[in-house]
Order: structure tokens, then sequence, then C-alpha cells
């Protein structure tokens, strides 16, 4: 059998694969090993979340993850990290990250196909795949690769500058598969330039938001994640996470969550002060005040970002001490900072996006063992599929969990 893909997903369901006994050739066009898990986690790879539920993941079909997330779940990833005395730590909210190297999940996945006698046939561009009676006829740069099954394994269109391509979609639909629209998630947003211009001063300013979708009443939006309309009334998503000023946008993992729920033409909404009650903070605070007010939202804000706010958003409140201002002021500068709704005129694009939304549609395949339907013998496996976990390690989870159904499958 063949994989093509040696990342997260390929090599592991490779490896679960070849322990069972059968043949295996892992196919990849780069020419270093797994550059994602590389990068991943600034270089110590946030490899699970210990809390992986499906609720942490989007997809058209919301249930398709939780046969392989219930076959092989965060802990079973983290006995095999022990095992191959990986040391690592809990950062927040059940991330779980290597306390060395990214490169040590490398080693522990390569080590592992090592074991089960995957031949490697790598760089290695494939050029077609023709489906011939019992099996598939691959043409590569090196020559051609016969096999019975065929795993695709080569992940979403995040980083291209890494060799990230949309190979899998495009085989999906060469075989005649659906697949649910693709779009960059976790992603900054960006906005118009002239409307950000006076923001971008705030570029490196952070602080924790309450951040959420606005969905659109009409349906005038191009749909949820995974390409389904807008319904009237759809609840909105939120996320309490630190949002972070660009040049040209927002970022932060604030941002990065809810990019994945936001769909082009809809406004975000951001609680600038999320755990206060501001207005209710400003008039207690407000008897014989002599303090300017950018002061006093100083205390609770960067200085930065109360200067700019007053300057941009309060018109005439800039220079006004805090007893001086009308209790109406007040309330209508905090219901504006509790409720800024601004409309992002797009994403920072694959290239800044650390996954794809969409893929191969969950309809296609069978959920135990990530199988084509209409064509048996034929595999979607990680990040190609239709399924996108949020920011924390959902992500890998999701390439282990479908990798290890997969290849137990095969
Ligand atoms: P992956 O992308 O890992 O592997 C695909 C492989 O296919 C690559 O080796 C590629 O070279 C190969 N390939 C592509 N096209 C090919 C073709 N045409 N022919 C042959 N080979 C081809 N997730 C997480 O859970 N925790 C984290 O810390 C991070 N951090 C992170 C940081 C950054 C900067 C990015 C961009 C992404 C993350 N992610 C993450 C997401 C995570 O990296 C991603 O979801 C998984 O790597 C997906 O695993 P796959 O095996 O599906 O694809």
């Amino acid at each position: 059998m063949a994989v093509i893909g040696a990342g997260a997903a390929g090599m592991m369901t490779a490896a679960v694969a070849g322990r069972r006994g059968l043949r295996v050739v892992l196919i990849d066009h780069a020419q270093r090993l797994a550059e994602k898990i590389r990068i991943s986690g600034g270089g110590r790879c946030n490899f699970t979340n210990i809390g992986s539920t499906p609720a942490q993941f989007v997809s058209r079909n919301p249930h398709f993850c939780r046969s392989a997330l219930s076959g092989y779940g965060p802990r079973d990833f983290l006995d095999l990290v022990e095992r191959h005395g990986i040391r690592w730590h809990e950062k927040h909210r059940g991330q779980l990250f290597c306390d060395e190297s990214s490169e040590q999940i490398i080693d522990m996945l390569r080590a592992q196909c090592e074991d089960a006698r995957v031949a490697w046939r790598m760089p290695c561009t494939v050029e077609a795949i023709a489906h011939e009676s019992g099996g598939f006829m691959l043409q590569t740069s090196l020559g051609g690769i016969e096999a019975r099954q065929l795993v695709l394994a080569t992940g979403g269109m995040a980083i291209p500058q890494l060799g990230a391509t949309d190979f899998a979609l495009r085989i999906a639909r060469q075989f005649g598969l659906r697949v649910v629209e693709p779009r960059p998630a976790l992603v900054p947003l960006v906005f118009n330039a002239e409307e950000w211009a006076p923001f971008s001063t705030l570029s490196g300013v952070a602080l924790e938001v309450q951040v959420s979708t606005v969905p659109c009443a009409a349906g005038a939006g191009q749909g949820r994640p995974g390409g389904r309309r807008e319904r009237r009334g759809a609840q909105p998503v939120t996320f309490l996470e630190d949002l972070l000023f660009t040049h040209r946008g927002l970022s932060g993992p604030a941002i990065l969550q809810i990019s994945t729920f936001w769909n082009p033409g809809e406004p975000i909404e951001i609680d600038l002060c999320g755990d206060t009650d501001l207005a209710a903070a400003l008039l207690r605070a407000k008897p014989r005040n002599r303090q300017q007010l950018a002061t006093v939202l100083a205390e609770l804000w960067p200085r930065r970002l109360a200067e700019t706010w007053l300057a941009t958003e309060a018109d005439g409140l800039g220079g006004m001490r805090l007893a001086d201002v009308p209790d109406r002021r007040l309330q209508a500068l905090a219901e504006r900072i509790h409720h800024w709704r601004l409309t992002p005129s797009g994403t920072a694009g694959y290239r800044k996006a650390e996954v794809m939304r969409g893929g191969v549609d969950t309809d296609e395949l069978d959920q135990r063992s990530m199988q084509a339907r209409k064509v048996p013998g034929l595999y979607f496996v990680g990040e190609a599929v239709d399924v996108t976990g949020w920011l924390g390690g959902y992500n890998f989870q999701w390439a282990w969990s479908s990798a290890v159904a997969c290849g137990n499958a095969l």
C-alpha cells in the first residue's frame, strides 16, 4: 500500500499499517521531513490537547470525528510520547508541548516508521494516479508505484512556502468525491488600510478579550465553516483569549480561534474589557476623580490602547478628567468598549494560516476507516479531511486519530 504525504497523519498511518505487517511505501515531495511539525507550537509542538472532544472540531458533520477520537485519543498519543522518553508540559487549557523540541516528535514518528519497515520515497513527486483493476498506479518522479490501497495524507494548503498543496483535494475531485470549500483558518484577520490606519500604530499591543462572531441574520454570509449557509438566529461563537494588534489588523489566539468561524462580509464583535462592568467601574470611580480619563483607562488597559481609543473612538473625551465626563457619555464609552463591532476585509491568507478549513467532505468517507465510500481502497486522513480543530493541539490530535483509524483498517 502507498501513503502520499509524510507529515503527521501520513507517518502515523504508515507506522500503524506497517506494524500490522503490510508493505508500506511512504511518499513525500518535500526535501525535509515534516516541516509543519518542526515549526509547530513555536518549535515545541503542541502535540495534543488532553481535553480533546468532538466539540473542539469544526466540520459539516460534527459527529464524524467521534469514532476516530474515541479509538485513539490524547492519552494514547501521550503514552507513545512517554514511551519514547520525550519530556512534556501542559501550558494552557490542556495544551501539551514538548519540553525541548518538536524535532523529538518527528524523530519518534520516523523511528515508528523504521520499526514498521516502511519504505521511504522522498523527495518524490506524484505526477498522476490511475485507478486500475484492483488497485492504483502512481506515476512519480522516481518511477511507477503500484498499490492495492492508497492513503492521501498531504494535508491542507496552509503555508504553501513550506510545500503545502491542494493535492488531496484534486485527487478527491478526480475520483468524483465532493470537497467542502477550503479556506484559511486559524489565521489573522485584516482590515481596510484606511479604516485601520488609526489602530496600526498599536501593533504589538496585546490584551485578553472576548471575541464573538455576529452571524448574518439573513444568510448574507457565505456559510458556516464547512460551507453551510448561515441560518437565521444561529448562535454566535465566543472565545475568551488574548488579542494582538498588528499593522494590518488583528491576530493572537482570540482572533485565530474566531477566524475559523468567520465568513467574509460578516462583522466580529470584541469585548475589550471582558471581565469588568466598565460603566459601573467608571461611575463608581467618578466622584471628585481629577485623573484624566486616559489615565483611568490605562489602569485596565495598555496605555497606548487607552490613548488611541480615546483619540479615535471617543470624540472629545481624550483630554477630560473623569469627574467632568457626564454619566451618559461614560456609559456610551463603556458600551462601545464592550461591543466593538468591526468587519474584517479578509484574512491574512494561507501564507499566515495555521490550517485549512474545509476539505474532503466527510459524507464521502467512512468514519471508522477514512475510506472513500465510492472508491474502495482510497483513504484520506489528517487535515485534508473536512475536520478542523480549534487552536491548542487539536489539529495534531485529529491527524493522529484519523491516521490510527485508517492504519488499523487497511
Ligand atoms: P502535514 O501538513 O503535516 O503533512 C502533509 C505532508 O504532505 C507534508 O509533508 C507535505 O510535504 C506533503 N505533501 C503535500 N503535498 C504533496 C504532494 N503534492 N505530493 C507529495 N507530498 C505532498 N497543530 C497543532 O495541533 N498544534 C500545533 O502546535 C500546531 N502548530 C502549527 C503551527 C504552524 C505555523 C502551522 C502552519 C500549523 C500548525 N498546526 C498545529 C497545524 C498542524 O501542523 C496540521 O494540522 C498538521 O500538520 C496536519 O497534519 P497532516 O499530516 O494532515 O498534514
